[in-house]
């Protein structure tokens, strides 16, 4: 059998790495090992309880407000000695946080092949920080580079990464949001008035036009979240119909910078960070979303929903090109200005994007099969020699 360790630690990675290990889980060809390093503690368990999934190593690595230094040495040196007693053929990673790029600086120095899922995402700036480097630098660690699209792919063939080690398989996100829209179809209007706590009279009636708020990024903190605050703060007063739903990232200094700007002002709601099938939920019934997320984006495509990214670039063009995602920056003229239009005048409703240009939902499928073919002769000569 082929020994894979999958590896994660973030609230994104866990949910586009879900799909992959169910299928794993199910693979005879596979024996599966799975570590997660609890860089988020909560907000994974969520996402692990939902999709059933139990982690064999648990580092532990989350301290309060963490600072980059400390968490990539932490997880350096836990996660080490566990790929040493682990010994897998290979070692998968998604994404661009920090614990995709230690995890993959681990597997390199133990001299164990890295598949990374989502490979190939670029800016090629500075931003957005520190995910624009760690992509980069796990592409350079990586053996198999999964690529969620076309332009992904050719973004790492013209940095010389051989083209026999990528393929495009769509991105996972679609696998994982499938499940979740098989699940939320099965649940009573019991079930997410507790999941929606104090929200769930906004969200549970249909007379309220609701928009969907999430901001989180380490470069925004300070000014730029801000200008976004104040953004919805005029947003709010100028609509009081509109109920504005944030679910509020733990991250300390977002916390504490948000609720002391936001609180007190009746159709802004702030709300624990919510779990993901109760997100999809609220992202589906949300007039409109406005965001600094990068998995947000596509699954606004996927569903169909009109999607304003408070950023100056993204690493995914290709929801821009659907219509339904569009930047507007960090400034808060730009962003009230954009709200205001799209609430006076909501655009019409797509009930999905007909050709999604984040795949077809079989990636987690494809990433499997071309890991047990790519790796069942490695296994053998390993064994052989
Ligand atoms: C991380 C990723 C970012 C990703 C984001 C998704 C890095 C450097 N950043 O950013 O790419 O977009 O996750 O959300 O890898 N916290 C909790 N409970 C949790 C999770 C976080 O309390 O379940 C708090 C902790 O105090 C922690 C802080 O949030 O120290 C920051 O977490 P961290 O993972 O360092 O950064 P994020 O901003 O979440
Ligand atoms: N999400 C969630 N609960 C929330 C907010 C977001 O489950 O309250 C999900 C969302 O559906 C998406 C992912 O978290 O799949 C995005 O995570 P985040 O924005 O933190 O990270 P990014 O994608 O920017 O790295």
């Amino acid at each position: 059998m082929i020994r894979v360790l999958s590896i994660f630690g973030t609230r994104p990675e866990a949910i586009k790495m879900a799909p992959v290990l169910l299928c794993l889980e199910q693979d005879k060809r596979f024996e599966t090992k799975i570590c997660n390093t609890s860089q988020h503690k909560e907000m994974v368990q969520q996402v692990l309880s939902f999709f059933k999934i139990t982690p064999d190593y648990d580092l532990q690595i989350m301290t309060k407000a963490q600072n980059l230094t400390d968490l990539t040495s932490r997880i350096l040196n836990f996660l080490t000695p566990v790929v040493r007693q682990c010994e897998p053929d290979t070692i998968i990673v998604q994404g661009d946080t920090t614990t995709t790029f230690a995890a993959s600086l681990v597997a390199f120095y133990e001299k164990i092949p890295v598949a990374h899922v989502e490979a190939g995402l670029r800016t090629y700036g500075k931003l957005p920080f520190p995910e624009e480097a760690n992509r980069r630098i796990t592409s350079c660690l990586a053996s198999f580079h999964f690529a969620s699209t076309r332009a992904n792919a050719d973004n790492l063939k013209r940095e010389g990464i051989p083209e026999s080690t990528i393929w495009i398989t769509g991105n996972t996100v679609l696998d994982s949001l499938n499940l979740t829209m098989e699940t939320m179809a099965t649940k009573s209007p019991v079930y997410w008035e507790n999941k929606f706590g104090v929200a769930s009279k906004h969200v549970l009636s249909s007379s309220e036009p609701i928009l969907l708020i999430t901001c989180h990024r380490r470069e925004s903190i300070g000014t730029v979240l801000d200008q976004i605050c104040e953004a919805i703060i005029q947003l709010a007063k100028a609509f009081p119909r509109v109920r504005m739903v944030y679910p509020v990232h733990p991250n300390p200094p977002v916390q504490k910078q948000v609720r002391e700007k936001l609180r007190g002002i009746d159709n802004i709601l702030l709300i624990d960070p919510l779990e993901y099938e109760p997100f999809i939920f609220l992202m589906k019934r949300a007039d409109l979303i406005l965001t600094d997320s990068g998995g947000i984006q596509e699954e606004a495509t996927a569903l169909g929903k009109t999607a304003l990214v408070m950023r100056d670039v993204t690493e995914r063009p290709e929801a821009i090109q659907t219509g339904l995602v569009r930047l507007v920056g960090t400034h808060t003229e730009n962003i009230v200005s954009e709200c205001t239009r799209l609430l006076e005048q909501p655009p019409a409703c797509v009930p999905s994007h007909k050709e999604n240009p984040f795949g077809d939902g079989q990636a987690s499928r494809q990433i499997v099969e071309i890991l047990a073919e790519a790796l069942a002769g490695k296994r053998l000569l390993k064994r052989a020699s």
